[in-house]
């Protein structure tokens, strides 16, 4: 019988397309996937620590696996992820028994770590065999086997690391520089997508507007658009994530022009004060980020837009606080993502003077959800009547009776279950009713 792997993902969806990573690897090693850690021979856990509470959720769940471990000594533990590429060995001193730490970019290291696992079945692998598996690597990505997780869906990054070194941020120091693929590496796998079924494309990379600087071939990322747009079989394709320092009118341009980019950008605006801003060190203003804003809905009036939000970053006053609500209230997003401010290692905020109070942080939280919940059931109740095409993904989570799926602008729709329609369908949906969190509609056929 294949052996059991149980992988647990924290974080965003790079972390989550290198959990599909990750069990490509060790499928390869004969491991199969289970929905749950109990009985499996390999428990994973691939970690997030953008912000304080993921990576302590890191630890509080290897505290939990030691229960596992007592009961049966052959499970293999592994931490992966951004926690292990920045903690390293501290993982091993404080869980000594976990059998392997391997950062973001070692992902292909596993069976070699493994091995030395083996090799050293008596005791554990050392510390200094298992920090190997964190070694920061500056070649370009390499393709790597993949479980995929979503059946007509398919992540593909374009772009990883970073170099843009917010002051908040520990990307850059978990993934490295930022390093392209190239094009036609992209497009062949997207191309063995599309033949294997995927609808959907969804182009990864901390900074997509980055993609290309580095490759020194003159395509960027609306070039990179235009030549996924013509690989048949692929009906859309999204880009996750933007910069407001570095989009622009060609992006905007390109999703205009290109049938299959679907009308949504997330773009993290973080605060709507200048002086935030700049303290952040997010290389644009407010003024700039809310005209490419009124540029994008000049060109494409229907688009859905997203951001992510911080509350309570060091120095951040009330007066600043009140920017950042005036600018929800300007920029009317469709939804957001609001964040405390957390203190992350090695970077130069978490030395600012000025820390805001943890209540004030968390209050200024809840009032920025507040607004935001707000204008997004105003949104989300605009498109009552009105006509979406919906991607459907499956069988509703919550509601067997109902399918769910996405609109072009990623809103979720659900509709009731009926025999001819299946995953991977696209259909034409008149919305119902809408709440915060989803619309509700009936099929036009
Ligand atoms: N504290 C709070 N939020 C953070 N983010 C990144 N670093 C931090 C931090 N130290 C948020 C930003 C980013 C999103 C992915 O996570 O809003 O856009
Ligand atoms: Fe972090 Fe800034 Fe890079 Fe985004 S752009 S990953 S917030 S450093």
């Amino acid at each position: 019988m294949a052996k059991q792997l149980f992988i647990k993902t924290f974080g965003c969806q790079m972390n989550e397309h290198d959990t599909e990573k990750i069990a490509g690897v060790l499928s390869e090693l004969g491991y199969s996937l289970t929905d749950s850690p109990d009985g499996a021979d390999m428990i994973i856990l691939n970690t997030c620590s953008v912000r304080e509470k993921a990576e302590y959720k890191c630890y509080s769940d290897l505290g939990r696996l030691l229960e596992l471990k007592k009961k049966n000594p052959d499970l293999l533990i592994g931490v992966g992820g951004c926690v292990a590429q920045q903690e390293g060995g501290k993982i091993v001193k404080k869980a000594p028994y976990v059998d392997m730490v391997f950062g973001t970019d070692n992902i292909s290291d596993i069976p070699k770590l493994l091995e030395k696992k083996v090799e050293t079945s008596k005791g554990r692998v050392s510390t200094e065999r298992r920090r190997k598996g964190l070694t920061l690597k500056t070649e370009k990505v390499s393709s790597l086997p993949v479980l995929r997780n979503h059946p007509m869906m398919g992540y593909v990054n374009i772009v990883d690391g970073c170099d843009k070194f917010c002051t908040f941020c520990v990307v850059p120091h978990t993934r490295g520089r930022e390093r392209s693929r190239e094009p036609e590496e992209i497009c062949s796998e997207i191309r063995g997508l599309a033949s294997a079924g995927y609808k959907e494309v969804s182009l990864l990379g901390q900074n997509v507007d980055s993609y290309g600087k580095d490759l020194g071939n003159n395509v960027d990322l609306a070039d990179l658009l235009h030549m996924i747009n013509d690989i048949s079989g692929i009906k859309r394709i999204r880009f996750i994530t933007s910069h407001p320092a570095d989009f622009g009118d060609r992006l905007i341009d390109a999703m205009v022009k290109l049938s299959k980019v679907c009308e949504h950008l997330h773009l993290p605006l973080q605060s709507g004060s200048d002086r935030v801003l700049e303290r952040m060190k997010r290389n644009y203003t407010y003024p700039e980020y809310k005209e490419k804003i009124r540029k994008l809905r000049e060109a494409i009036p229907d688009v859905t837009i997203t951001a992510d939000i911080i509350t309570g970053f060091p120095g951040e006053t009330e007066d600043d606080f009140n920017k950042t609500l005036e600018a929800l209230e300007e920029l009317q997003y469709d939804s957001i993502f609001a964040f405390k401010y957390s203190k992350r290692p090695y970077t130069p905020a978490r030395l600012y003077e000025e820390q805001v109070p943890h209540e004030t942080g968390k209050d200024r939280l809840n009032r920025v959800l507040e607004i935001q919940n707000r204008i997004t059931l105003k949104k989300n109740q605009a498109c009552i009547g009105r006509e979406f095409n919906v991607l459907i993904e499956g069988e509703s989570k919550r509601d067997k009776g109902n399918m769910t799926g996405r609109t072009r602008g990623t809103k979720i729709v659900h509709i009731p279950r009926e025999d001819d329609i299946s995953a991977g369908d696209i259909l034409t949906v008149r919305i119902t009713s809408a709440t915060l969190a989803s619309l509700k509609g009936e099929v036009i056929r």
